[in-house]
């Protein structure tokens, strides 16, 4: 059953909504969100990701219940912005219901309206999860294996009426 989460852009002011989010990451979504066993974030990490310009870089935060359930984002490469780097997580407790879906839905519609044409990405080989997402929304992926990972370049088509939000 797939449900409707509230989403919104981040906002510096979701520093403390994130720092409760992470203990309620088990240590399987935290290895498949940053490729590493890491078992917190100091403060200036959680700042760089709650701080952004929502042009070069852009998150989408899902909400239930006034707390943050999901965040999707991109950056885009300063030296080459038609190419923006994504990372997707949904807490454990709300994983399966369309949540992930619905932000990665949301965020390559933002980085097609303002410019961004391939959207790249690490991802486990075994992440069953999230490649089925890529295969599906962004249509045209390449895959390329490394070690245990997928290195994913997937082509954006251009968004029709570009948004200066
Ligand atoms: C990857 C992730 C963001 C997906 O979010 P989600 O809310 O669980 O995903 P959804 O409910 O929208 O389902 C996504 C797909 O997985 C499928 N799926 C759901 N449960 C599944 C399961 N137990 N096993 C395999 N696939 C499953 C869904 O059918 C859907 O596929 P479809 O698009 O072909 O229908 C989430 O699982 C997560 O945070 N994982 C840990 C972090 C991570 O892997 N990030 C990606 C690398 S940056």
């Amino acid at each position: 059953m797939d449900i409707a989460v509230a989403t919104r852009p981040v906002r510096p002011d979701d520093r403390t909504l994130f720092r409760r989010l992470w203990p309620r990451l088990s240590p399987d979504t935290v290895y498949r969100r940053f490729h590493a066993p890491l078992r917190g974030l100091p403060p200036e990490a959680v700042d760089r990701l709650v701080t952004v310009d929502h042009d070069l870089r852009e998150a989408v935060v899902g909400l239930v219940g006034g707390e943050v359930v999901g965040v999707a984002r991109y950056d885009r490469s300063p030296a080459d912005p038609g190419t923006a780097e994504f990372a997707i997580v949904v807490e454990d407790a709300w994983q399966g219901v369309g949540l992930g879906r619905q932000l990665l839905v949301e965020l390559i519609d933002l980085a097609a309206r303002r410019g961004v044409r391939t959207l790249t990405a690490t991802v486990q080989r075994d992440n069953d999860r999230v490649l089925s997402l890529i295969r599906r929304l962004l249509p045209g992926s390449a895959f390329t294996p490394d070690a245990d990972v997928f290195t994913v370049a997937s082509p954006l088509a251009p968004a029709t009426a570009p948004t200066h939000s």
